[in-house]
C-alpha cells in the first residue's frame, strides 16, 4: 500500500460538507427496511408514497445516529428505477452529499465536464426550502447534492413521519458513513480517479496495485479519493489479473457493470457493535482462527482484548498513524454484490490494506462455494 499524502493536494471547487445519505433501489423497500432495522438497528424516520401524494414510488428514510439510508421502490415498470433493478438487483444508486448550494455544486461540476442527471430544483413548503441536483458517476450510480440547511421539515417536502411497530434489538452503536467504495471495470480506475480529481477537486491519498495485494487467485487495484475535510472518502477498485476470477470481476458480472461494492459504517465501539449485529443475525465473512495467531506481532499492542476480537472475528490493521478494527458482512443480497463494513478508527485513516490477504482468502472460500472461482 502506498499512502501518497495526508496533505491536501486537491482544489475545493465548492464546499462538500459530508455524506448526506445513500439511497437504494430495492425490489421491496418495505421488507428491506425491516431488515436494516432489525439487523443493523436503524430507526424509522420519514416516508413518501401514495399516502403522501407521491404516485410513482415509495421511499422510506431510516436513521441511525448521524446516517440516513433511503430505500426506494418504484410502483410501476415505467419508473426508471425498475430498469435499474432489473439490471442490477437491489443496491445503492445514489451517494448523496450535503453541500452549501446544490446549484453551485451542479453548475461547477458541469462546467468541468460532469453529466447532469437532475437539474437543480428548489422545493418550498411551510418548513423552508430544499434544493437537490444530481450528476452521474460510475455505472448507473449518481451523486446528488442536497442543500437543506434552510429546511426545518423532517426530511424533504412531500415526506411524512414514518411510523412502524417497534422492534427490540440491542444497540448496534453505528455512528455514520465512513466511506463508500465503487467497483469499476478493468482499466477504468485511473479514469475515475481523474474524474473525481477534475470534477470535485478531490485528492488521491491512497493507491495500491497487484504488487501490494494479491493471493494466488485474485487481485485488485485500488485508489482512494477524498474531500478536503476528510468526511467524504471514496475508494475505487478495479480487477487485476489473477489465476482465477477476481472478486471484483465477480461483482461486475453479477451487478452487470460498475457500482457500489461496499459501504463502511463507523462505530466508536466495534466490540459492542459486532456483538449486537451478530445477535441480530448479521452474517459476516468468516475469518480463519489462524489470522489471530500472530496478530499481536503484526499490529503491536492494542487496547482491545485479543481473545474477544478472536471470538467476534474482528480484524485489526495498523499503519504509521494508528490502528483500525474492521469486519465485513457477506453480500446483503442474493447477487454477490453489495456488502457492509463496520469500522472503528484508532488513529488510522487507512482502509485495512494489511487485512486484504486474510480477507481475500476468506472471500475466495465463499466464491468457491458459489462456483465462481
Ligand atoms: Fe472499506
Amino acid at each position: 500500500m502506498a499512502l501518497i499524502s495526508t496533505e491536501w493536494n486537491g482544489t475545493e471547487y465548492f464546499p462538500i460538507h459530508d455524506f448526506h445519505h445513500v439511497e437504494y433501489f430495492a425490489g421491496n423497500a418495505k421488507q428491506a427496511v425491516h431488515y436494516y432495522r432489525s439487523a443493523f438497528g436503524f430507526e424509522p424516520y420519514a416516508y413518501c408514497g401514495p399516502e403522501t401524494g407521491v404516485r410513482e414510488k415509495v421511499s422510506y428514510v431510516l436513521k441511525k445516529n448521524h446516517q440516513f439510508f433511503v430505500f426506494t421502490t418504484p410502483l410501476s415498470s415505467d419508473h426508471p428505477g425498475s430498469d435499474w433493478l432489473k439490471k442490477h438487483g437491489d443496491g445503492i444508486y445514489d451517494i448523496a452529499f450535503s453541500v452549501e448550494c446544490d446549484k453551485t455544486a451542479f453548475d461547477s461540476c458541469l462546467s468541468r465536464g460532469a453529466e447532469g442527471i437532475q437539474e437543480p430544483i428548489v422545493q418550498k413548503d411551510d418548513n423552508g426550502e430544499y434544493g437537490k441536483s444530481s450528476i452521474k458517476t460510475y455505472g448507473d450510480t449518481i451523486h446528488s447534492f442536497i442543500y437543506d440547511s434552510n429546511y426545518s421539515g423532517l426530511w424533504a417536502p412531500g415526506f411524512a413521519a414514518l411510523n412502524l411497530p417497534d422492534i427490540t434489538c440491542p444497540d448496534t452503536a453505528l455512528i455514520t458513513i465512513d466511506h463508500v467504495v465503487g467497483n469499476v471495470e478493468t482499466g477504468k480506475m485511473d479514469e475515475w480517479q481523474e474524474f473525481y480529481e477534475r470534477i470535485f477537486g478531490f485528492t488521491t491519498f491512497v493507491r495500491f496495485d497487484e504488487t501490494d495485494i494479491s493471493t494466488q487467485y485474485s487481485s485488485l487495484k485500488s485508489i482512494v479519493v477524498r474531500s478536503k475535510n476528510w468526511k467524504v472518502k471514496l475508494p475505487i477498485n478495479e480487477p487485476a489479473k489473477g489465476i482465477k476470477k477476481s472478486q471484483i470481476e465477480e461483482y461486475l458480472d453479477f451487478n452487470e457493470g460498475a457500482g457500489v461494492q461496499h459501504l463502511a459504517i463507523l462505530t466508536g465501539d466495534i466490540i459492542k457493535s459486532i456483538t449486537a449485529l451478530r445477535t441480530n443475525g448479521v452474517d459476516f465473512l468468516d475469518v480463519p482462527d489462524t489470522y489471530y495467531d500472530d496478530l499481536e506481532k503484526r499490529v503491536g499492542p492494542i487496547d482491545e482484548d485479543m481473545a474477544v476480537l478472536k471470538k467476534l472475528k474482528i480484524l485489526v490493521d495498523r499503519d504509521e498513524e494508528g490502528y483500525l478494527l474492521q469486519l465485513f458482512t457477506k453480500p446483503l443480497e442474493d447477487r454477490p454484490t453489495l456488502f457492509i463494513e463496520i469500522i472503528q478508527r484508532k488513529g488510522s485513516r487507512g482502509f485495512g490494506q494489511g487485512n486484504f490477504q486474510a480477507l481475500f482468502e476468506s472471500i475466495e472460500r465463499e466464491q468457491e462455494l458459489r462456483g465462481n472461482l
